[in-house]
């Protein structure tokens, strides 16, 4: 199995055996592993324990999930209306796998409605047309990184220093990348760039993925602890940030992975510029501010213990109590601009975010 492409790493493949297949994301750098996520139960696993992660890349694997489901219960029923009641719940089930990270509901949502949208047909040409949106939906998530991350490139000073939390790269976005789309993109185009990683307590998604990724995109990349990101901000080591995200209100407010505030609040003080690229699966106009984003709480043996492949070793004091929020919430007024595939959006975000209704419809022209 290779999941290498020309846009990155991909983190799943859909076989022609109709296997859904995920590199196991748990185990990198230190192993390549697929995980077989072709049963429905084992989908909700892989989400859920985090062996598919990144806001669009987990949006594209329950697309495939619940379009694989259809598959099954058009088998199982006949009735038009039973096979819809039980998508429905379907999609509940793996809406409820993880519940900060928007894509996940708007991928799924995008399947199920279309399983309503095409009720005139009998039940195995509607799983049939699913399929076929997972894959579109997943083609779509491709080319969608690469364009928000050629908008990018401008913002990308020469000889930039280029700090990035968690991993946003092909793995977690589903091709080429967001916030590593953009150093790609801006690699590509020419521009002489290097990259600073933070570590990414607890789970090390920069330490073990982002460098991993960086690494064989041959971009300089060095890694430091979370705790260290002050002290290279003040000694004007760090040019620019560009992170991903999980969910944006309609006001701006952003959650992206545990620290990503710590690190906004840091930018302002120094007045270095703070950027989020997402694709606009990634934006939640319904919700107004970050106040509402739902904020999932892991269990506290990642903060007690250190995963080491197959080992779990302890950190602290035997029974030490901790707490475990995976992502934290960004106010609009510490971010720069928006990096989106229709374009670079800047304050007030209530008016450019506003506009992304029109530019749903226009993905191809620029909103700014
Ligand atoms: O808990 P994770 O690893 O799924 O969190 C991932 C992040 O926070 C990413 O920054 C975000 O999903 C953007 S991925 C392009």
């Amino acid at each position: 199995m290779n999941l290498v492409s020309n846009y990155g790493t991909l983190p799943l493949s859909y076989t022609d055996e109709g296997n859904l297949l995920l590199l196991d994301q748990r185990k990198l750098p230190y192993k390549t592993e697929y995980f077989d996520a072709t049963f429905f139960e084992n989908v909700c696993i892989a989400i859920k324990d985090m062996i598919v992660r990144g806001a669009p890349s987990i949006g594209c694997v329950a697309a495939f999930g619940l379009a694989m489901e259809a598959i099954r219960l058009a088998e199982k029923h006949k009735q038009k209306e039973d096979f819809l009641l039980a998508l429905d719940e379907a999609c509940l089930v793996l809406q409820a796998t993880r519940p900060t990270a928007v894509n996940l509901m708007n991928a799924t949502n995008v399947i199920k409605d279309k399983a309503h949208f095409l009720a005139t047909k009998n039940t195995k040409e509607i799983a049939d047309q699913l399929m076929l949106e997972a894959k579109r939906y997943m083609q779509e998530s491709i080319d969608v990184n690469k364009k928000l991350s050629d908008y990018g490139v401008e913002l990308v000073p020469q000889n930039a220093s280029i700090l990035t939390h968690c991993n946003a790269g092909s793995i977690a976005a589903c091709g080429w990348g967001t916030a590593l789309g953009v150093m790609r993109s801006a690699q590509m185009a020419g521009k002489n760039i290097q990259a600073f990683v933070g570590e990414t307590r607890p789970r090390q998604q920069g330490a073990r993925l982002t460098m991993w990724e960086l690494n064989q995109d041959e971009i300089p990349a060095t890694l430091i602890c979370d705790t260290m990101t002050g002290h290279f901000m003040k000694a004007k080591s760090i040019d620019m940030i560009v992170v991903g995200a999980d969910r944006i209100c309609a006001n701006g407010d952003t959650a992206n992975k545990i620290g990503t505030y710590n690190l906004a609040v840091l930018a302002k003080h120094h007045n270095i510029p703070f950027y989020v690229a997402a694709p606009l699966s990634t934006f939640d106009p319904d919700l107004e501010s970050g106040d509402l984003i739902p904020i999932e709480l892991r269990d506290q043996s990642e903060v007690t213990h250190i995963a080491d492949l197959d080992n779990q070793v302890s950190v602290t004091i035997e029974n030490a109590k901790a707490h475990n929020p995976a992502f934290d919430v960004t106010p609009a007024s510490l971010i720069h601009a928006f990096i989106t595939e229709a374009g670079i959006l800047r304050p007030p975000f209530k008016d450019s975010i506003a506009t992304l209704g029109l530019a749903r419809a226009l993905l191809d022209k620029p909103v700014v």
